[in-house]
């Protein structure tokens, strides 16, 4: 079992990826093999609308979203963590999101098996706020950048009110809801409420 993560903030050693570190800990407790890949660390460019991808599956731009594309074909699972910034996930998520629009030719127009199944996708998500509808938009995104990458949906931990660097820390109970994400994703399980 292969337990891909893509970790979308900015922030190192910020809150979501102390919360994703956390998950893919107890993905390899559970016996799962994990790749974790900060996106900030990498080249890439948003979509360009070129079109070029819908009938290749390929896209122009040789970025290090090419590899990226390699690796969530390979993948049994995926865990995607993003800070919430301006009520959606943050830029460096949502571009390499819309570069995902390869993968959706991979698996509406050309088939390829590789993207055409329905692996387990998991999300991260933390806020500051409190706003009742926050997540409402990573949520929806997350929804169809899954579909287009052969993934279902399956289960989250959104936390909201954390604001500081590192205040996730201070709340065992965020961690622990991390650990079981991690765990479901190991094995693919859908990720049972507390
Ligand atoms: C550019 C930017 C936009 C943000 N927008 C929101 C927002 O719309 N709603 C919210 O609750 N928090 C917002 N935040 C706060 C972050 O979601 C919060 O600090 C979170 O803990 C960051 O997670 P990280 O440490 O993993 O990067 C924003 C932060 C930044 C830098």
């Amino acid at each position: 079992m292969l337990v891909l993560a893509l970790s979308g903030s900015p922030r190192r050693g910020g809150n979501t990826e102390i919360l994703l570190d956390e998950a893919l800990d107890a993905a390899r407790a559970a016996g799962a093999e994990t790749q974790k890949i900060v996106l900030s660390d990498l080249q890439y460019s948003s979509c360009r609308a070129c079109g070029a991808c819908e009938s290749t599956g390929i896209c122009i731009q040789k970025d290090d979203m090419q590899e990226i594309y390699e690796r969530i074909g390979a993948a049994d699972a995926m865990i995607f963590s993003s800070p919430i910034y301006f009520y959606a996930v943050s830029g460096w998520s949502k571009s390499a999101i819309d570069r995902a629009q390869a993968l959706w030719a991979r698996k509406y127009r050309l088939k390829d098996p590789r993207y055409t199944g329905e692996k387990k996708g998991y999300c991260i998500f933390v806020g500051a706020t409190r706003g009742a509808r926050l997540f409402d938009g990573a949520r929806l995104t997350m929804k169809y950048y899954y579909d287009a990458a052969g993934f279902v949906p399956t289960g989250d931990v959104a936390v909201n009110g954390i604001d500081e660097k590192g205040d996730i820390r201070l709340h065992p109970e965020y961690m622990e809801a991390a650990r079981r994400l991690g765990a479901a994703a190991a094995t693919g399980e859908t990720m049972l409420p507390e």
